[in-house]
């Protein structure tokens, strides 16, 4: 039987992607990683990518025209590969709400918050700066919003009176490797529904 194909998403670290090419080949993601798309040529996931055979899909946003002319390039791409889920892990780019339309119910995004507070970007220091005794992780689908999309699973964590920024986004960070792969898993077995705003996991 083919494998279910998943295609990440990523500007830098990798440090999900990583987690994710683990889960791959310990049989836990239960899917292959078809390829890696990175706006960042430099950045430290695609060297993560070459080590773990991963194609790669890297582009300079600068070098096209418009939105629309990379993200054709990456739909080509994506298509040529038979990719059922989008993967986004650190992709610091809205994509275009054609893209997003085109591809519903198959991209999904990890958000260090319990959305829907704390969306955008650096969501660990608007938690902290506000005060919350709990924040966590969330991975929903993408719609055309910022963060906005149906919520698929949360996971918390309790900030401590001795917590800064770098102890709760490495807390995060742990929880996000264990959960992005696990749900990733749920999708390859087809077990997700999306009904409204509201998503099942099916046994
Ligand atoms: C993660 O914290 C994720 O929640 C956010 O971007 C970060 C990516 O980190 N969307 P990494 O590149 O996977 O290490």
């Amino acid at each position: 039987m083919k494998p279910y194909r998943i295609a990440v998403f990523a500007s830098g670290r990798g440090s999900n992607f990583q987690a994710l090419v683990d889960a791959q080949q310990s049989g836990a993601l239960g899917g292959e990683i078809s390829m890696l798309v990175c706006d960042k040529p430099q950045a430290p996931v695609v060297e993560l990518a070459h080590e773990a055979n991963v194609d790669v899909f890297a582009f300079q946003p600068k070098d096209y025209a418009s939105k629309e002319d990379y993200e054709r390039e990456i739909a080509a791409e994506l298509q040529q590969r038979g990719v059922e889920l989008i993967v986004l892990a650190g992709y610091m780019r809205l994509l275009s709400s054609s893209f997003v339309e085109f591809y519903s119910g198959r991209i999904i995004n990890i958000h260090p918050s319990l959305l829907p507070a704390f969306p955008g970007k650096d969501a660990i220091g608007q938690a902290l700066a506000y005060g919350v005794k709990m924040t966590g992780v969330t991975v929903h689908f993408v719609d055309g919003g910022m963060d906005t999309g149906p919520v698929i699973a949360q996971r918390a964590i309790e900030i401590q009176e001795d917590d800064n920024a770098e102890t709760v986004a490495a807390r995060i960070h742990q929880v996000e490797q264990k959960l992005y792969y696990e749900v990733v898993s749920w999708f390859a077995q087809g077990r997700v529904a999306l009904n409204g705003r509201n998503v099942t996991i099916k046994n």
